[in-house]
């Protein structure tokens, strides 16, 4: 068996080694998957000992994503773009990075929920790690219009700089906020803030929601059901984070294995597994 594992901390509760598990036994690739609680200091230690010990790649989670992307031989595009990692893969001693997160998320909306996001209105809430982890891809999906808000609008700002060029190239209109100005109402609302996870309103009026909108949180479980809740008393689809975590671990499974995985199964599976 080929050895991957995702590493973090906390790493109890990731649901990575359920879905690679799902994923190996319905491709019939020879995957064994686990966790790593790493110490917070000890991230580098620890890839080196996993690569040692002939590990193949692993996911990279909370809070080290930013440290992994420090440390690779070379990297995606779209890795380069978010500046952090969530998957590596061990090529002899070279150390390959990408980020699946955006990707996961853009197959997410357009395949299981049925969303196409070409030439439909954006709005991005959250400029930090999350956010800048989808925003690549978001574009690439060639949207007419994305606009990032931020309750720190300097961050919003550098975000939307660090992307222009990828928006020019795919002819959308790219632009920053603050929270208290958006102007318009969008198709597509993403929350990649922490706001439900504290417990905090939604930080953006309902009124940025065009009727019928789909409004997506980041998170899943009880961190996403404050903005679910809003969502739909407003009118909007509500949409939690899970498929986008099964979808970024099925592209990291195509980047480790060179096969595809039946993610849309897996999800169901997943949902089914959590309801129970
Ligand atoms: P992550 O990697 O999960 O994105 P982060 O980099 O700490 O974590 O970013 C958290 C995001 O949630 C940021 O966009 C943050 O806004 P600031 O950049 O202004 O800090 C946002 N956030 C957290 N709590 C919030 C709240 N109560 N209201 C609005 N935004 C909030």
């Amino acid at each position: 068996m080929d050895q991957y594992c995702v590493m973090g901390n906390p790493v109890e509760h990731s649901k990575s080694p359920w879905i690679h598990a799902r994923f190996a036994a319905l491709t019939g690739e020879p995957v064994a998957y686990g966790k790593r609680l790493v110490p917070l200091d000890g991230f580098a230690a620890a890839l080196r000992d996993f690569r040692d010990e002939g590990g193949k790649g692993c996911n990279i989670t909370v809070p080290f994503k930013f440290e992994a992307a420090t440390l690779l031989s070379r990297r995606t595009a779209r890795a380069a773009l978010a500046g952090a990692c969530n998957t590596l893969r061990f090529d002899g001693e070279a150390v390959i990075g990408d980020n699946t997160d955006g990707i996961g998320l853009v197959n997410d909306l357009q395949r299981n929920a049925g969303v196409a996001l070409a030439r439909r209105d954006l709005l991005l809430v959250g400029a930090g790690g999350a956010g800048a982890g989808v925003l690549g891809p978001l574009i690439e999906a060639r949207p007419r219009r994305v606009v990032v808000v931020n309750r720190t609008l300097e961050k919003a700002r550098a975000l939307v700089a660090g992307h222009a060029t990828l928006a020019a190239a795919n002819e959308v209109e790219l632009q920053s906020c603050a929270l208290a100005e958006v102007d318009g109402r969008f198709h597509v609302v993403i929350n990649a803030t922490a706001s439900s996870l504290a417990g905090e309103p939604v930080p953006v009026a309902p009124s940025v929601l065009l009727p019928g909108a789909l409004a997506c949180d980041l998170m899943y479980g009880p961190a996403a059901q404050g903005f679910l809740d809003w969502a739909r008393s407003h009118g909007a689809t509500g949409r939690d984070g899970l498929g986008m975590l099964v979808e970024q671990a099925a592209e990291a499974f195509v980047f480790w294995r060179g096969v595809r995985p039946p993610s849309a199964q897996v999800l169901a599976e997943l949902r089914a597994e959590l309801a129970r």
